[in-house]
């Protein structure tokens, strides 16, 4: 067999299997033998660049190049629906079909997805472009995103699809997948995604490709449109989608009558809780394609269609008061304090309030009734505030505090943040146990044996005040307290010491500066050999480095210029910890590429794009995504695209080669 044969061969097995997996969900071979196929396929691929093909299964892995996203003009407008909440509307638009049709006609319905819609376009059985909807006159193109999406066909199966045509449908993050990407970050102390919509369009929008293959998103496919398809029915069409290997929903339905448009509205209310992904209601749509056209559309939605949206779950209650959460970097949450109430299957007791705009939005009073509701997101949340039982006997409207319930200290916000923080992060008891908390994580330094109610405990008697402080603990002082048996003491203690080989980014991570999370700390550790020259970095030079903008950087600055945390670190240095990169890696890092900006295109013989981007970041250089007249020079192996050879002529901009690239660094 020659190469291309063996390519073609694993590209045509990794593509039937994929299928396999992700839209019919009946796998065939495990994930481990999956895995080496690409992997076989991924080294096939490199040794023969030339024959590179986009609609490869490898393409489904993603690349960490930035990308900014060109604006295509939608061939059809994305227009949206027109929503309706009541039954009777539904009736309504049922009688107005009926009146303007004048003859029967079938209504499919269809699960209402609550994700992000996208656009497909596929040429000649290949998927050639994915599309946001955008304003609905043009999108985002997001095809090399879309691409990492495993339920979504590259290739078509078969050989009876139109040459040209589109197809749209629903990006979806599962309920799953959307949990697990929260309780992450919310270890890292990030902002959650408040539901799975944000999730999915938050996700589509990445400039990295690679992340957006992590987060494993989901498509449902609802919308055939183009100039031949092969039926004249709208589920017809979907169903021949389905063979040429799109993932259409398997919950549509045709109905003859009303009763059976409401007998599917009744059924899924209650059955949609036990899908795996989110849905908000029901799509109705007039069946038959030329009905379609004679129905038409107004400016916004087509008259064929209507959308009947479920009513969110909410129950009433009383606000008896609102409390104040302080975080580990001393961001204040709003709590309502709620009478208990009954909600989905929950007893509810507690609502997130968000921010002092919430609270401002819906003019709390302390007794008010309020709505609260479970929709897409974790925490209940109060959507609303039933003014019709006010009484006279009006409560004290809610304020947002304006000092740290915990420390008093006064509160400041952020231009541009919606949160309120205490700036008192190095004596604020809540901060300072969530600091140590941090500290000791797994992620963090790992302690052994300590945990977050021991280190409570250790807070409350005054043995720590502060991080350093673990470092001058011994088995004696801690051996006895709340029944600590001799050898719980030692296993802390040696905890304690073994974390002093704890590397140096993951040390940077432990401190807890806010918004330094597990990649920026491994970005810093990159960019600056020891703690003094990280703390010793102005502005400038922070935001030279990759992914760190003017609000990090502010941060490490505030941090760095705080009198108790230059005491902390150095008290942290003189205990041992690994305030330096090892003597291994020190070896590996030059400043030979510091201060240029350089630009990656084209395929290389000697090193992966990635090995590049880290031998760029590993000199002192920055690794950027497009050409402008600030870029340095072009790394470029083969194949390097016309338009960016001709931006780079343009604008006098280098272009380097990859031997030249590795003489300069040798
Ligand atoms: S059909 C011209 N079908 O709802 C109408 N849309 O408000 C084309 N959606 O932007 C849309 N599930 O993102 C259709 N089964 C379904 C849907 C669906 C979710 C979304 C879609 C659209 C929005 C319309």
């Amino acid at each position: 067999m020659t190469p291309k044969d063996r390519i073609d061969k694993l590209r045509a097995e990794l593509h039937q299997h994929n299928y396999n997996y992700y839209v019919l969900n009946t796998p065939e071979i495990s994930d481990k033998v999956f895995d080496d196929l690409m992997r076989k396929l991924q080294d096939m691929e490199e040794q023969y660049p030339e024959y590179k093909d986009e609609s490869s299964p490898t393409m489904r892995v993603g690349s960490d190049l930035n990308k900014n996203f060109t604006q295509v003009t939608h061939r059809y407008p994305m227009l949206s629906l027109a929503n309706t909440y009541s039954e009777q509307e539904v009736i309504d638009f049922y009688d107005r079909a009926r009146k303007a049709l004048n003859e029967d006609f079938e209504i499919c319905c269809e699960l209402k997805y609550d994700g992000t819609s996208i656009s497909l376009i596929y040429e000649n059985g290949r998927l050639t472009r994915a599309v946001t909807r955008g304003d609905g006159e043009k999108g985002d193109d997001v095809t090399d995103n879309v691409k990492t999406i495993r339920s979504i066909p590259l290739i078509l199966h078969g050989n009876n699809y139109p040459a040209s045509f589109e197809i749209r449908g629903e990006i979806l993050m599962p309920w799953k997948v959307f949990e697990k990407l929260n309780k992450e970050k919310e270890s890292r102390e990030e902002p959650l995604f408040a539901n799975p919509r944000n999730a999915a369009s938050g996700t589509l929008k990445l400039q990295n490709s690679a992340i957006v293959a992590s987060r494993k998103l989901d498509a449902y496919l609802y919308y055939l449109l183009g100039e031949n398809l092969p039926c004249n029915g709208h589920y017809e069409n979907l169903q021949e989608a389905a063979k040429w290997g799109f993932k259409v929903p398997p919950t549509m339905r045709k109905c003859q009558t009303l009763s059976e448009v409401f007998e599917y509205i009744k059924f899924w209310d209650i059955e949609r809780k036990n899908l795996p992904v989110a849905t908000d209601g029901i799509v109705l749509k007039v069946n038959n394609l030329i009905q379609q056209r004679n129905l038409g559309f107004t400016a916004k939605s087509p008259r064929w269609a209507i959308a009947y949206k479920f009513q969110a779950e909410r129950a009433l209650t009383r606000l008896d008061k609102v409390t104040y959460q302080v975080g580990r970097t001393g961001t204040v949450t709003p709590v309502a304090n709620l009478e208990p109430v009954q909600l989905s299957g929950t007893v509810v007791k507690r609502a997130s309030l968000h921010n002092a705009d919430i609270i401002e939005g819906l003019d709390l009073h302390i007794g008010d009734m309020v709505y609260v509701e479970k929709g897409g997101e974790i925490i209940p949340k109060i959507t609303g505030v039933d003014f019709s039982a006010r009484s006279f006997m009006l409560g004290e409207k809610v304020k947002f505090v304006t000092v740290c319930p915990e420390c008093y200290s006064k509160l400041i916000r952020y231009e541009g943040e919606a949160a309120h923080y205490c700036p008192n992060e190095t004596a604020c008891p809540p901060q300072i146990k969530g600091k140590i908390e941090h500290f000791i994580s797994r992620r963090a330094m790992n302690i052994d044996g300590l945990g977050p109610e021991t280190v409570d405990l250790f807070f409350k008697i005054g043995l720590i005040k502060n991080t350093a402080d673990l470092y001058a603990l011994k088995t004696d002082d801690i051996k006895g307290l709340d029944r600590m048996g001799e050898k719980s003491a030692t296993n802390i203690i040696k905890g304690i010491e073994n974390s002093k080989e704890v590397p140096f980014d993951r040390v940077i991570f432990a401190l807890g500066i806010r918004f330094v999370g597990e990649t920026v700390a491994k970005k810093l550790s990159k960019s600056f050999a020891n703690i003094d020259e990280l703390r010793n970095a102005d502005y400038e030079r922070l935001i030279q480095i990759d992914e760190i903008g003017g609000r990090i950087a502010q941060s490490i600055l505030a941090y760095f210029s705080n009198e108790s945390n230059q005491i902390l670190v150095e008290r942290l240095k003189d205990a041992g910890l690994q305030f330096s990169r090892s003597e291994e890696d020190l070896n590996s890092y030059t400043n030979k590429l510091a201060g240029l900006s350089i630009v990656i295109s084209g395929v290389f013989m000697h090193h992966s794009r990635d090995e590049y981007k880290e031998l760029i970041e590993k000199n002192g250089g920055k690794n950027v995504g497009s050409i402008s007249s600030k870029t340095s020079f072009i790394l470029a192996g083969d194949n390097m695209g016309p338009a960016k050879l001709e931006k780079a002529q343009k604008l006098g901009v280098r272009v380097v080669t990859e031997e030249e690239f590795l003489s300069m660094i040798s």
